[in-house]
């Protein structure tokens, strides 16, 4: 067990016999923020102190009467107002190295109970190109994914593709009237595209257009073979670009149930909330209202139309039912930008609303399966906007959307004109490899790393430099370390088995990092945040680069050397992993 857990649990069994009513699961044992006061931190005693009125450093006296770390750690300090802070001993580090050495573990573990997360991501809509504001979307969805069942957790991805809805009227009206059929075929979701803004054009001006356009959405639903047959070709179009991308992204999904899927569960949802009072008619359209909810008081959610239509609420609370009676999810995961919030504040009122009401109808036995469907954790992790470099909105030179496609095309350009001049002597399918790796991986890892909720501000120079908080920094430490193999004519696994020995400052302060590898991901699960993690491999290169300078490897004598090896391989593993679950490659040399 790695040495954080080790002292959480005794942490814990201290605390219940000090405090025996006391919940332990929020006594949790973290970095410490400043090394010079320890290598763990625990901050829960002060909040346990402060609900039960005691004295939070007496209170950490008594815990620590009762516990007993000495094995792994030196004599545990009480800080401050009540912090207990843990100095591994030199014995713990070193042990912990050599048993990932040995390819035990890789400073994490798997989650003792796992739980089921639906991740909703991606979802971009039929007919219309990808563009850059899904590629937060799709980034932060892979990533978060990939985080929960690296730590055994199980994860359902789902794209809930935007396959209905009212364009389809002007789609479809556009589709039989002005469709060039040979510019479907080089570009179907461009010519699909503009077929609807022209339609919707037209439409602002002349009724006739607008009137024909809802003719041909109400045949649509009404299911007329010649509509559906066209309906079913704009998606099949779609989804094959869109796994283009998906391709290029190493990003995969478990399903991909768009919104039409729901539409026949829409009317008999509605009409249930109808019937338990959940919903009520308002102004010809049926609404539930939050009178209790002081933020969401003036904001009714829509479910219905006064036309008869059902609203994107409707079909989100459709989709919430399917996958809790299908997955029995512990969590859902919802991936959109920031201005989705107030849609998500409402479904998830109405969600809470809706299953009151249905528990409390049931009244035998309904106290399991209320809190069963209840405890559900739901959560809309959002984004802020990708900005250009003048501070607005992202854009082309011409003033359209970036397509995505066409963003990844010039990050490739670009890295192979870097590659190209810092190594001109690689082959040249060995420099468009290395371009594709590294472009890709700068552009995913440049929307990663700031905070998710504050908009950025989109950079080539940035993302692709050498030097600084990118992915070609990373990769490029990869590369290196995995280069000193090459150089020292022996293999990573030769390593495997030596001696750790930490004497040098930069060495303890890589090793003590490395340990801190499985706690960053715990907290991007926990938060997701998949930011913690670019600083914390970022942190790793750096400190990887201080020890390389100042410790001779290859260099230095027979056990140092080994231990040395030991602590690059090890280095490189953890970048390798760590990148991987941000969906970013690495390769062997640079
Ligand atoms: N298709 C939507 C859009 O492009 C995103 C859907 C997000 N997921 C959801 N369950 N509402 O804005």
């Amino acid at each position: 067990m790695l040495p954080h857990k080790q002292i959480e649990l005794k942490l814990q069994a201290a605390v219940r016999a000090v405090l025996p009513d006391a919940d332990v699961s929020a006594v949790l044992v973290r970095p410490c923020p400043d090394p010079k006061f320890g290598d763990y931190q625990s901050n829960a005693l002060m909040s346990l102190a402060k609900m039960r009125k005691l004295n939070p450093r007496q209170l950490a006296a008594e815990v620590l009467a009762k516990l007993d770390v000495s094995e792994i750690c030196e004599k545990v300090e009480i800080a401050g107002a009540g912090f207990l802070n843990f100095r591994l001993k030199p014995s713990a580090l070193t042990q912990t190295l050599e048993a990932a050495a040995r390819g035990e573990h890789l400073f994490f573990e798997k989650a003792a109970s796992p739980k089921t997360a639906v991740i909703d991501f991606s979802s971009p809509n039929v007919a219309k190109p990808m563009h850059v504001g899904h590629i937060r979307s799709t980034i932060l969805g892979g990533s978060l994914a990939r985080t929960l069942r690296l730590l055994g957790h199980r994860v359902v991805t789902d794209n809930h593709i935007g396959d209905w809805g009212t364009q389809f009227g002007m789609l479809l009206l556009g589709w039989k009237h002005h469709l060039k059929p040979d510019a479907l075929k080089s570009d179907p979701i461009g010519e699909m595209e503009r077929l609807y803004k022209m339609v919707n054009a037209t439409g602002e001006k002349m009724e006739t257009v607008r009137d024909a356009a809802k003719q041909e959405l109400v045949k649509l639903q009404s299911g007329d073979a010649e509509n559906l047959k066209i309906w079913h070709e704009m998606i099949a179009l779609s989804q094959k670009q869109f796994d283009t991308i998906y391709a290029r992204l190493g990003v995969k999904f478990d399903h991909a149930l768009g919104e039409s899927f729901y539409n026949p569960r829409l009317k008999p949802l509605v009409d249930g909330l109808l019937a338990n009072g959940i919903a009520r008619e308002s102004e010809g359209a049926i609404a539930i209202f939050f009178e209790d909810n002081p933020q969401l008081k003036s904001h009714p959610a829509l479910i219905r139309k006064s036309d008869g239509g059902f609203n994107y609420t409707t079909t989100d609370l459709a989709t919430l039912a399917y996958r809790l009676e299908t997955w029995k999810p512990d969590e859902i995961i919802y991936v959109t930008d920031g201005r989705q919030q107030l849609h998500f504040q409402q479904l998830f009122a109405a969600f809470a609303k809706w299953m009151e009401g249905t528990t409390s109808s049931v009244p035998q036995n309904s106290g399991q399966r209320r809190s069963a469907v209840l405890q559900v954790k739901l959560a809309h992790v959002w984004f802020g906007s990708i900005l250009g470099e003048d501070g607005k909105p992202f854009k082309t030179r011409s003033g359209e959307t970036v397509k995505l496609a066409d963003l990844l095309d010039e990050a490739e350009e670009r890295a192979f004109k870097i590659v190209s001049e810092k190594s001109p002597e690689l082959p040249e399918a060995q420099r468009h490899e290395i371009a594709r790796v590294t472009g890709l991986g700068a552009v995913k890892y440049a929307d990663l790393l700031p905070n998710r909720q504050s908009d950025y501000i989109f950079s080539w120079d940035k993302m692709l430099a050498l030097n600084g908080n990118t992915a070609p920094y990373l990769q490029y430490a990869y590369a290196r370390i995995r280069s000193i193999f090459r150089k020292s004519e022996t293999s990573n696994v030769e390593h495997r088995t030596s001696n750790v020995e930490l004497k040098a400052p930069e060495e303890l302060a890589l090793a003590k990092h490395l340990l801190d590898f499985g706690l960053t991901l715990e907290a991007v699960a926990e938060e997701y945040r998949p930011n913690f993690l670019c600083n914390y491999l970022f942190e790793l290169a750096v400190k990887f680069n201080a020890f390389f300078e100042n410790c001779p490897v290859l260099k230095a004598e027979e056990a140092v050397r080994g231990s040395r090896l030991a602590l690059c391989d090890l280095t490189a593993r953890v970048l390798r992993q760590g990148l991987d679950v941000l969906g970013i490659e690495v390769v062997e040399q640079m």
